[in-house]
C-alpha cells in the first residue's frame, strides 16, 4: 500500500512540476548569461563538522589529529565495535612538518579540518605512511592534492601497494625508507623501524628520538572511541579497555606472534617514553604493564594461566547443562573468572580473546550430522587460523544416537601447536544423567589440578616440528625442515634463499 501511495504522490508531484515549469516560462525569462554579468564568487567552504574533530597536544611539538568513529558496527566488516573505534593520526611541527598516517574514508571531513587547524597555514612537508590498510590510508591522495609539495615516505612494500590502491607511483612523489634510516626535521630526529606482518607486510614504525615517542602503527592499538580522552592514563584502562585491547590484539595481530616478538625485541633497544598507536589511547605511563600483555599474547602464554574458558555448542540445552555443571565444579573448586560461553551467542572474536586469556579451554559440543555443531566447528577453525597454541584442553560431546563431536574437535585441535589434552572425554547421551554428571565432576577435578599446574597433561596431540625457516623480508615462518628449494614465501613472495633456519 505504501508503494502505491508513493507512486501516486510521485505522479502528482511530477505533473505539478511540469505545470509549474510552464507557468515560469509564461512569467518571463531569467536574465541571460547570469554568470558573465556577475563575477564567479570563490566558494568559501564550510566547516560542517566543526567541533567533531579533536586536536590535542601529545608533546610540545606533536599533535593528535585522529577521529572517533562511533557509527561503525563492524570493524574490518567482521569485528563488532559497540564502543566505536578511533583512527589516529599525528602531526609533528618542527622546522619541517610531518604527518603520520591518515584516517578511514568515513572520517575525512573532521580529519582535514583537524589537519588544517593544526598546520595553521604552514605547508605539509612529509607524510609518513606506516600502514597501507585503508582505515589509515584512505585520505592519501587527498592529502597530496590539498598539500602540494608534500613528500611521501613509506616502505618498499607499501610503495607497491600504493600502486594497487591509487593511480600514482611513490617514486614520483617521495621516497621509500628502510630499517634504521633517519630523517632530521630540525629539532627532531626520526628513525624508521620495519615491522612486517604487524599486521600487514609493509608496516613500518617511526621512533622520534627527541621526544622518545614510538609511532607504533597498529601495534598497541585497541578498539574503542576515545571520546575526548587521549592518554591511557586518562581512562580506566584495566577495567574498561583491556577486554577490547585483548580482542583487538588477538584477532587482528594474534596470528603473527613471532613478528610481534621481533618488534618487541627492537623496541627493547629504544628509550621509549610514549607509544602512539593508530587506534585507541596513547601510552605515557605504565608502558611496562601493557608491554607485558603484548609479550604474553604474542608468545601464546596464557594471560591468566589459572583461568578456564568453558565453551559449549548446544541445540536444545543438554550440552549446555553439561558445560554448566563443569563450570560450576571449577568455580566451586576455587577458580575465579571462569568464562562460560555459548558459541552460538558469543562473537567468535570474544571467544578468541578469552582463549588467549585462559590457561585451559573446555570444549563441549553436540554432534551435528556426524560432525561438530557448526558454530563450535567455526570457532575452533578460527582458533587454529589465529595460531592459538600452548593450552590444555578437555572434551565433552553429546549425541542422541552416535556421538562423534569429540573426535572431530580433536581432529581440528591436532592441527594446532602444543595443545595438551587433560582428563577423559565425557560422552553425554542427549542430556546429563547421574553417571555422566559424576564423570563431569571428575573431569572438573582433573582440570582444577591442571590449572594448579599439578595434573600431567597428555602428550601433545600433534607432533611438533622443532625447526623451521624464517623469511628475512617479512618474518613469515615455514614450519618444518628442510625448506623445499622451489619454495616461495606465501606472504611476500620472495624465494627460498631469503629464508634462515630457526628453532621454533
Ligand atoms: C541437525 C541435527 C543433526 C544431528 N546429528 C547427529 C548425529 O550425527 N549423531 C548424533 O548422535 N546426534 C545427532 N544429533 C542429535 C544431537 O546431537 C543430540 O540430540 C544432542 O543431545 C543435542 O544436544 P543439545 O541438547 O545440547 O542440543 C543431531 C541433531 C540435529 C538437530
Ligand atoms: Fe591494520
Ligand atoms: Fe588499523
Amino acid at each position: 500500500m505504501g508503494t502505491s501511495m508513493d507512486r501516486r504522490q510521485f505522479i502528482k508531484t511530477a505533473a505539478g512540476g511540469v505545470a509549474g515549469a510552464a507557468m515560469l516560462g509564461a512569467m518571463g525569462e531569467l536574465p541571460r548569461a547570469l554568470a558573465q554579468e556577475k563575477p564567479a564568487p570563490v566558494f568559501p567552504g564550510k566547516k560542517q563538522f566543526a567541533g567533531s574533530g579533536v586536536v590535542r597536544k601529545v608533546t610540545e611539538d606533536i599533535l593528535y589529529l585522529g577521529v572517533d568513529d562511533r557509527r561503525i558496527a563492524l570493524f574490518e566488516n567482521v569485528y563488532p565495535v559497540p564502543r566505536g573505534v578511533s583512527y589516529n593520526s599525528y602531526l609533528l611541527l618542527d622546522d619541517k612538518t610531518v604527518l603520520f598516517d591518515t584516517v578511514d574514508r568515513t572520517a575525512l571531513n573532521p580529519f582535514f579540518e583537524n589537519l588544517e587547524t593544526a598546520l595553521n597555514g604552514r605547508a605539509l612537508d612529509y607524510l609518513v605512511i606506516q600502514h597501507m590498510e585503508p582505515d589509515h590510508s584512505a585520505a592519501l591522495s587527498q592529502v597530496m592534492a590539498r598539500y602540494p609539495g608534500v613528500k611521501l615516505l613509506c616502505s618498499a612494500a607499501a610503495a607497491k601497494m600504493i600502486e594497487q590502491f591509487f593511480d600514482f607511483k611513490v617514486e614520483d612523489w617521495g621516497y621509500t625508507v628502510k630499517e634504521g634510516m633517519e630523517l632530521s626535521t630540525g629539532k627532531h630526529k626520526l628513525t624508521f623501524v620495519e615491522a612486517p606482518m604487524v599486521h600487514w607486510p609493509e608496516v613500518i614504525m617511526t621512533y622520534d628520538a627527541t621526544d622518545k615517542v614510538l609511532f607504533s602503527a597498529d601495534a598497541f592499538g585497541t578498539f574503542g572511541a576515545l571520546g575526548g580522552n587521549l592518554f591511557a592514563d586518562e581512562v580506566n584502562f584495566q577495567e574498561e579497555w583491556l577486554p577490547d585491547a585483548r580482542r583487538y590484539y588477538t584477532n587482528i595481530v594474534g596470528k603473527y606472534g613471532q613478528q610481534v616478538q621481533d618488534v618487541l625485541a627492537k623496541a627493547g633497544t629504544l628509550d621509549i617514553a610514549m607509544l602512539c598507536p593508530l587506534h585507541g589511547p596513547i601510552w605515557r605511563q605504565e608502558l611496562g604493564w601493557f608491554l607485558d600483555k603484548y609479550s604474553k599474547w604474542s608468545s601464546y602464554t596464557p594471560e591468566e594461566p589459572a583461568a578456564a574458558l568453558v565453551m559449549y555448542g548446544s541445540i536444545y540445552g543438554g550440552t549446555e547443562n553439561a558445560a554448566t555443571l563443569l563450570a560450576k565444579r571449577l568455580s566451586q573448586g576455587g577458580k575465579r573468572n571462569v568464562a562460560l560461553c555459548d558459541v552460538s551467542k558469543t562473537h567468535v572474536s570474544d571467544l578468541i580473546a578469552e582463549a588467549f586469556r585462559c590457561g585451559h579451554i573446555a570444549l563441549a559440543s553436540a554432534t551435528y550430522n556426524m560432525d561438530v555443531f557448526t558454530p563450535m566447528k567455526n570457532a575452533l577453525t578460527d582458533f587454529a587460523a589465529h595460531n592459538l597454541q600452548n593450552r590444555t584442553y578437555s572434551l565433552v560431546e553429546n549425541g542422541s544416537w552416535s556421538p562423534a563431536a569429540a573426535s572431530k574437535m580433536e581432529a581440528i585441535l591436532s592441527g594446532m601447536k602444543d595443545m595438551r589434552k587433560v582428563g577423559e572425554t565425557v560422552t553425554i547421551l542427549s542430556t546429563p544423567n547421574e553417571e555422566t554428571a559424576q564423570q563431569l565432576d571428575k573431569l572438573g577435578d582433573v582440570i582444577l589440578a591442571a590449572l594448579d599446574g599439578a595434573a600431567p597433561a597428555q602428550a601433545p596431540a600433534a607432533a611438533e616440528s622443532a625447526v623451521g625457516w624464517k623469511c628475512r623480508v617479512c618474518g613469515y615462518i615455514y614450519e618444518g625442515d628442510p625448506l623445499p628449494e622451489d619454495y616461495t614465501c606465501p606472504v611476500c613472495g620472495v624465494d627460498a634463499t631469503f629464508f634462515d633456519k630457526v628453532e621454533l
